[in-house]
């Protein structure tokens, strides 16, 4: 556990607890949005959850997030978030949004007093700042005995940060915000990040002291700064040396300039880890998926939250998956799927769609145009064309035929179909549930299974098939039809099959007999 400072005196002793505060109750009017910003996602991940995380890293006595503007919708998902990382997550309300000044009052409130040691202030808004740059910010602030020690970045466009005012010999004397500066201070280019360690009692007496006398109206927690140094107490800054990692999203822009920016750096890690992606550009990765080496993924991809690629897997191009699981081994070509899971070995696509509760075994197959839905489809099982798979239990080694439908919906309620192993469906077949086909049962093709089949039965349905000749000649005269049914006829009396074929024109003649107008 990282050391929260040095009790006030400087000697050291007993380690006093680390106080961590996120802010995160601002509107984020740049967005335009009915959304909070903090909730606006990043990789998969609310924009407050990624400061929560690389805050909670530090393993700190409090965390605390203070929130305000859509409040319920924000302290819901830190009650999820709590959970998810099995450490308490405190959340303070700031009513009215005063400022960032009035927001760490309002953050320091509910902690346990005495207030002392260091406390880490940053912002719900600055998604890629990561745990160790956090903890080299407290390293610098102990090191150097400060009582405020921010962390700053030179940026080449500095337009809209908080910029560092430094003295003649280098020191820092405070930090000016873009719409409260001089025409000379915009000319800094080294900016605010958001991210501070204070002294606790500097902290708390400064915070008492801050005015709302700037272009916003605001109680500004970078005043604290120039408060303290005036007091005489030690300011300092250290710098972080990748600017990414301090920008904050105050617009719809930033937040895909930085999604994009923290994608590049998912997508190369899992490159580091022996993962191929082809067309890094075109690969989007949420923060939590996991792959395993020498996956490979194809240009196209995304990979959402809860998705799992297990060894020599390849997914893609063009696909989307969220919380599915991908075997090793298995091929998911062209496929959108959600919480679903493919065996290892197993092929899927291209074009298939795979919706929630959706099981494929392994080596099993789910081909072309084929949907599948709460389905249990096991090892070696195939559904390869143009299917629509709903509410079924499919044993092992199974082949369905092309364009079936597990009919599964009556009206009003759905129905389950079970299907055996070892079983062989024709084509086209509608299977009306509830209904179950053995083992090892087959299907003609065409047959509508309304009825239970028994294992090792051949199911069939639909009566022998009719041709009732001449027709066409005789109800649709005149039409293109009946003119080529008419000469393909007459070359077939001067022994001459201009189509080739004469074994369809036999079969044909076999129903001549039972041939009747509709
Ligand atoms: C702030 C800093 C600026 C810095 C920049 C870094 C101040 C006055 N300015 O500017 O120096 O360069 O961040 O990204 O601090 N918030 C509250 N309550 C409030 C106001 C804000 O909780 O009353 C929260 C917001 O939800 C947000 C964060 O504080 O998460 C920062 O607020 P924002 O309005 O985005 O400040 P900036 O203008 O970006
Ligand atoms: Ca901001």
């Amino acid at each position: 556990m990282p050391e929260g400072g040095l009790t006030p005196g400087g000697s050291p002793s007993e380690p006093t607890p680390l106080r961590t505060i996120i802010l995160a109750a601002g509107e984020g009017k740049r967005m335009r949005s009915a959304v909070p910003k903090v909730l606006h996602p990043l990789a998969g991940r609310p924009l407050v959850e990624h400061a929560v995380r690389a805050a909670a890293g530090l393993d700190p006595a409090d965390l605390v997030v203070v929130v305000g503007h859509g409040r319920d919708a924000v302290t819901a998902h830190l009650d999820g978030l709590a959970e998810r990382l099995d450490r308490p997550i405190s959340c303070a309300v700031q009513d009215e949004q005063h400022g960032t000044g009035h927001a760490v009052s309002c953050g320091l409130a509910p902690l346990d007093e005495p207030v002392i040691g260091t406390v880490l202030v940053s912002y719900g808004d600055v998604p890629l700042l990561d745990t160790s740059t956090m903890s080299a910010l407290l390293a610098e602030h102990a090191q150097a005995g400060n009582a405020v020690t921010v962390l700053t970045a030179v940026v080449s466009d500095p337009t809209g940060y908080g910029r560092m005012v430094r003295d003649a010999d280098g020191a820092v004397t405070g930090i000016v915000e873009h719409r409260d500066a001089t025409p000379e201070q915009l000319d800094i280019t080294e900016i605010n990040s958001g991210v501070y360690a204070f002294d606790a009692e500097v902290l708390t007496d400064a915070l008492s002291r801050l005015s709302a006398d700037n272009s916003q109206g605001e109680r500004y927690l970078t005043d604290v700064l120039g408060i303290a140094r005036a007091d005489g107490r030690r300011v300092g800054a250290l710098v972080c040396a990748d600017p990414w990692l301090v920008e904050g999203v105050n617009d719809r822009v930033q937040l895909a300039t930085l999604g994009a920016e923290l994608n590049r750096r998912l997508v190369e890690g899992w490159m580091r880890e022996g993962v191929t992606v082809v067309d890094p550009a075109t690969t989007w990765l949420d923060a939590d998926v996991v792959l395993a080496p020498d996956v490979l993924l194809e240009p196209g991809v995304q990979l959402r939250s809860g998705t799992v690629v297990e060894r020599d897997a390849t997914v893609g191009p063009d696909t989307t998956l969220r919380d599915v699981r991908v075997g090793a081994g298995a091929t998911v070509i062209r496929t959108h799927g959600s919480d679903s899971e493919i065996g290892s070995g197993a092929n899927v696509g291209p074009f298939a769609y795979l919706r929630p509760g959706s099981r494929l075994g392994a080596g099993g197959k789910i081909g072309t145009f084929v949907e599948v839905k709460n389905s249990d489809i096991g090892d070696g099982t195939k559904v390869p064309h143009l299917s629509y798979v709903g509410d079924a239990r499919i044993g092992e080694h199974s082949n369905i035929g092309a364009a079936s439908v597990f009919v599964n919906y009556d009206g009003i309620a759905k129905h389950q179909t079970v299907i055996g192993s070892y079983a062989r469906t024709g084509s086209d077949n509608m299977f009306v549930a509830p209904v179950t086909i053995g083992d090892g049962a087959y299907s003609g093709a065409g047959t509508v299974v309304r009825r239970d089949v028994p294992p090792g039965a051949l199911a069939v349905s639909g009566g022998p098939q009719r041709n009732i000749d001449g027709w066409v000649i005789r109800r649709r005269p005149g039409t293109q039809a009946a003119e080529a049914a008419e000469r393909a006829l007459a070359a077939q009396d001067q022994g001459f099959d201009p189509a080739s074929r004469s074994q369809a024109d036999e079969s044909n003649k076999q129903d001549d007999s039972e041939g009747r107008e509709p």
